[in-house]
This record gives structure tokens, C-alpha cells and sequence, in this order.
């Protein structure tokens, strides 16, 4: 357990473990593959990343991530997604000021509409499952869902493709969630479409403009669970309570941050506001 002064504290240490994994895998020619979190938490962590990699002109060629979760029906330029946060945040200022290939970005893609919204490999498999279809006509439900779902394993089966995860970012929710894995979520499971309850779309209503959607695509325990390393990161009063609950409470998919305890080399960063520094 690491505790930090201050969120920004918190931040630039997280920061600088990322580039040390990226250089220490750069001198055995390896890829370093990191698992991103959203939420206001990380933050910290990607304003002082972004400086990192330009004052130290770290090479990101090698680098490819993996987004935890995105909520479904948002189209991904949506001010709302995802998508569009992690590319504010990090992302675009990544992409302009060093050599991260877009390729190597994975954010999941819960918008699945129409066509046009739909790769043509996905387009095809479409017409295969559905072959009464009309062509260019909008998805039914079912279709959405079908699609959605097949995102859902091609996702997983991409980071196990290019994994496994070498370092794996969390927040956590105040119900304990990680990732967008909600209490009673079994340990096993690894990417799915989820339905979001009602307490993480509270939480979340307060940075949203506009309906907090129902469902989301995320990695599951089961995925988290397999990152070489994971880092959980907590800041604020608001945090305390479900943090002493993730480390002290038995381990039970009633409070998904327990399975956590459950991993070989998981390191929580938490600043004072959770875990007052005896003087
Ligand atoms: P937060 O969200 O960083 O905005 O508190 C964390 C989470 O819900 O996982």
C-alpha cells in the first residue's frame, strides 16, 4: 500500500512506474501493454504521463493499451464516451507529440446502430447469423445485442492475443466496483455487456450531460485478474470507506475490489485523505 500527500503526488508516482515498465521492456525489445482506467482518479496519472514522455521523448512505438470499460448506445465521439475522454485526457496529446501508434489503441465500442457503425468483417458476420436481414436497414435489438456481445469476446480475445497486460490501471466506484465490473459480478467472467446499478449511475450523473445510459461493455474480473500487474488507485474522503471494505472485508463478488486481494503483485496508491499518515 503506497499513500501519497496528494492526488497529484499519487499521480506523478503512477506516472513515472509507467515509463520505468515502458524503458525496462524497451531494453529486452519487448511491447509493454497497460490497461487504462477512466474516472477522475487517473487523471493525475495521464497529465504527468503526457509531460514524461515529452521531456524524456519516451519511444511509444511498443506501446498498446487497453481500455477498461464503455458504456453501450454512445456513439464514440460522443462528448460523453469513453472514447472521447481518454483521447482528451491522454490520447490526442500522445499521439501528436510521440510515435504511440493509434493501432495499438483499444478502447471498447459500445455503439452499434446502423451499418455504417460496424466494421466490415462485423458486417458480414452480421448477415451470416441474420440472413432474412434487409440490407441498410437500422440493427433490430437483437442485432445490436448480437454485435455488441461478439465485441465483447473479440475484445478479450485481442488482449489475449497481444497480452497479456503488463500493468493494469484502476479506479474504484464506491459500491467497489472495478472497471465497470459491478457487485455480484463472478469472479470468472471476462469481457460482457453489463447493466449498471443504479448507485454507479448516481456517481457518475454528477460529470455526465444528460442520462447516465443502463448497460456497459467492460473487462471482466476474470480479464483484470490476469494483468501481470495491477496498480488501484484511490483519492478522496468519498473513497475511504469502500477502500477499508476492499482490504479488510471477505473476499466475495459483493464487493468486486476484493478479488484483488486474491493477485499476486496488485499495489493500491491511495493519498491521505483515505489513509491518514500516523504523525
Ligand atoms: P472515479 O471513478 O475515478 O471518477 O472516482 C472510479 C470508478 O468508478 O471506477
Amino acid at each position: 500500500m503506497l499513500i501519497f500527500e496528494s492526488p497529484e503526488d499519487l499521480g506523478k508516482a503512477c506516472a513515472r512506474q509507467i515509463v520505468d515498465l515502458i524503458l525496462e521492456n524497451q531494453k529486452e525489445n519487448k511491447p509493454t501493454v497497460l490497461g487504462l482506467a477512466t474516472g477522475n482518479t487517473p487523471i493525475p496519472v495521464y497529465r504527468e504521463l503526457k509531460q514524461l514522455v515529452q521531456k524524456e521523448k519516451i519511444d511509444l512505438s511498443q506501446v498498446i493499451t487497453f481500455n477498461l470499460d464503455e458504456y453501450l448506445g454512445l456513439p464514440i465521439d460522443d462528448p460523453n464516451s469513453y472514447h472521447s475522454f481518454m483521447f482528451e485526457q491522454l490520447f490526442s496529446d500522445l499521439l501528436q507529440t510521440s510515435n504511440l501508434d493509434p493501432r495499438n489503441i483499444h478502447i471498447p465500442n459500445g455503439y452499434a446502430k446502423t451499418e455504417r457503425d460496424l466494421s466490415s468483417q462485423e458486417l458480414e458476420a452480421l448477415f451470416i447469423a441474420f440472413p432474412n436481414r434487409i440490407k441498410n436497414s437500422p440493427l433490430s435489438q437483437e442485432e445490436e445485442l448480437w454485435i455488441l456481445k461478439q465485441r465483447a469476446d473479440q475484445y478479450e480475445h485481442d488482449i489475449s492475443r497481444l497480452g497479456p497486460i503488463d500493468l493494469q490501471i484502476l479506479g474504484i466506484g464506491t459500491n467497489g466496483h472495478i472497471g465497470f465490473a459491478e457487485p455480484g459480478f463472478s469472479f470468472s467472467q471476462d469481457t460482457s455487456l453489463v447493466q449498471l446499478t443504479e448507485n454507479t449511475r448516481r456517481d457518475n450523473a454528477c460529470v455526465f450531460n444528460g442520462e447516465v445510459p443502463r448497460f456497459a461493455i467492460t473487462m471482466g474480473i476474470g480479464t483484470i485478474l490476469k494483468a501481470k500487474k495491477i496498480y488501484l488507485l484511490a483519492t478522496g474522503e468519498k473513497k475511504r470507506e469502500i477502500i477499508e471494505k476492499a482490504l479488510q472485508f471477505p473476499i466475495s463478488p459483493s464487493i468486486p475490489a476484493t478479488s484483488l486481494r486474491m493477485h499476486p503483485c496488485v499495489s493500491f496508491f491511495l493519498d491521505e485523505a483515505i489513509c491518514p499518515r500516523t504523525p
